[in-house]
């Protein structure tokens, strides 16, 4: 299962994501395996302010080492194109190319070449960075193929049920500008009993739900029932739970990052609602692989043709549906 962490700045995205991430990959509270191993978890690190690493317990001098997918965008495509007679350079693929027949799948733990290169365990969780943006990156190609980056790995991602890949967003325009906004199965918009919070969830919701996109709110830093009652109102039914203010969370603020299991009970009985939403979702493989095709399609009439100087339209491969019989082929 495919999961955004989204909501305005400072919301709590990030610790948000890494609670979860910890209460996923740890045996006593995630769905485990067969064998009692924990459910395989990977973490992806999207967002402008790069602190995932961190809330998952790492030290700055070990963050700063990680790798970012940013810096290793050609090799990427390279090894995601494969042998796909479609795609006819790595220079040809953009954010948006979809994976065809002769295109490299993952897993999402199946050992490949750019897990090996660009995951790292971090916490007890496997993540991936896009890279820190730098001032001058904003707004321009840099920042947007640091994001790209993260869009790739998810269209040839086949991901199982009781597998999670959880990645920490923005919830700017920049999702948007793109289909990455699409390629979740569930999105948890985080959202602080605030006028602002609310609104960056009206905005997200009022573009997100034209396209099928699953939202649940999940209200933070709650204080008090006042709280919860000021989120029901403005956002009815689409909160699924809400998180209070957290010592736990102070805590690891101040640097002390306790186990996860002893994180305040209802906190953890809101991580497993949350679970429980990823796990109810329905994978339907063949919507996901013609979303891709679509918004191939408006980037490359957008723009992309004319920067690759190709009819980028001709990678669509029409035979080609994304899942698991797709990776099994492939491996
Ligand atoms: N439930 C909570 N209880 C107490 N403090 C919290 C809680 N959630 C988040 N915080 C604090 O709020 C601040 C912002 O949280 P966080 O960095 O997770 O937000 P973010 O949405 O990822 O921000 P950014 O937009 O900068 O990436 C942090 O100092 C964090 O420790
Ligand atoms: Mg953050």
């Amino acid at each position: 299962m495919k999961i955004a962490f989204v909501g305005k700045g400072g919301s709590g995205k990030t610790t948000l994501a890494a609670l979860l991430l910890r209460h996923l990959a740890t045996t006593s509270s995630g769905t485990a395996t067969a064998d009692g191993s924990p459910p395989p978890v990977l973490a992806v690190d999207a967002d402008i302010n790069q602190h995932l690493a961190a809330a998952l317990g790492a030290a700055d001098d070990e963050a700063v080492l990680l790798p970012a997918l940013g810096d290793h965008l050609g090799e990427i495509k390279e090894y995601l194109r494969g042998t796909n007679p479609r795609i006819s350079s790595a220079a040809a693929m953009v954010k948006t190319t979809p994976p065809g027949r002769g295109s490299r799948l993952l897993g999402v733990d199946t050992p490949n070449p750019l897990y090996d290169r660009l995951v790292r365990p971090v916490g007890g969780v496997r993540l991936a960075v896009t890279g820190p943006f730098a001032t001058a990156d904003l707004g321009v190609a840099c920042y947007h193929s640091k994001v790209g980056a993260v869009e790739l790995l998810l269209n040839h991602l086949i991901d199982g049920p009781g597998e999670y890949v959880v990645v920490d967003m923005t919830a700017g325009a920049d999702s948007f500008a793109s289909g990455l906004f699409t390629r979740f199965d569930q999105t948890f918009l985080v959202c602080e009993p605030t006028v602002r919070s609310v609104g960056v969830y009206r905005q997200y919701v009022g573009y997100a739900r034209d396209f099928g996109v699953r939202v649940s709110v999940v209200g933070n830093k709650i204080d008090d029932d006042s709280d919860v009652a000021f989120l029901r109102e403005h956002v009815g039914t689409d909160l699924l739970t809400w998180i209070g203010r957290s010592s736990y969370v102070k805590a690891a603020e101040r640097g002390q990052v306790l186990p996860i299991d002893s994180l305040e009970p209802t906190n953890v009985n809101a991580l497993d609602t949350m679970r429980a939403a990823v796990d109810s979702c329905v994978k339907d493989w063949p919507h996901y692989t013609a979303q891709a095709a679509e918004f191939h399609l408006r980037n490359a009439t957008a723009w992309a043709n004319d920067r690759v100087g190709e009819d980028l339209a001709t990678q669509i491969d029409p035979e080609f549906v994304l899942g698991p019989a797709a990776l099994a082929a492939v491996h």
